[in-house]
């Protein structure tokens, strides 16, 4: 493995669009809830509509040689954009700021996976969070049955805090 770490400006994110429908491919193949709800989403309705409507993204990809196989994508937003027409994501009253913060997307190829690049990129991204003082409530939503990724979250300090959409997604926060 020869392996590189890169952070991404906005316009770079066309790298990511392989990686992300990986990652819509494979929460799809962990859910037993409504696992067609996947059907609609890739990098197209996913990645691209996100980045273009928060107030600030932090994206990183992993290279080996010139293949991205791993990125984890976050950002920061206003609390309002969690309540919309498919989900109310969280209490809007439970959070104190006008913006939050969310580690988003989160993908690590199979074969790189338990090699420690999921806990870097996780630690990247957090300290990207912790840069916002203003910003106190940060949250990861897991899709049902993914369990590895629910207990990675858990083990690095983030709490469950409600499922929404009848157990399709589990709400984790920081507090
Ligand atoms: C969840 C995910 C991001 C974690 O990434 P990862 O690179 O496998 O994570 P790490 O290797 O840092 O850590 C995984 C475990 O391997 C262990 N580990 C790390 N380096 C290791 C090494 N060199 N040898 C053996 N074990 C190691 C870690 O201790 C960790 O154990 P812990 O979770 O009990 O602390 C990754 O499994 C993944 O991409 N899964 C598929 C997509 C997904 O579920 N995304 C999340 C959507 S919400």
């Amino acid at each position: 493995m020869n392996l590189t770490y890169e952070v991404i400006h906005d316009d770079q994110i066309e790298c990511c669009r392989v990686i992300c429908n990986e990652l819509m491919t494979y929460q799809k193949s962990k859910a037993t809830i409504t696992p067609e709800l996947f059907d609609d989403m890739n990098f197209e309705t996913r990645l691209l509509p996100s980045v273009k409507n928060a107030t600030h993204n932090y994206t990183i990809i992993v290279k080996d040689g010139d293949e991205v196989i791993a990125y984890v994508y976050s950002n920061i937003s206003p609390k309002e954009a969690y309540s919309n027409d498919f989900a109310t994501f969280f209490d809007l009253s439970t959070v104190r700021g006008d913006h939050v913060g969310c580690l988003s997307q989160f993908y690590i190829r199979d074969g790189y996976r338990q090699y420690g690049i999921g806990s870097k990129l996780f630690n990247m991204s957090m300290e990207w969070l912790k840069t916002f003082p203003d910003v106190e409530d940060d949250f990861i939503f897991v899709s049902n049955g993914n369990d590895n990724a629910l207990e990675f979250y858990q083990r690095k300090g983030f709490i469950i805090s409600h499922d929404i959409l009848d157990g399709f997604i589990t709400v984790l926060r920081n507090k």
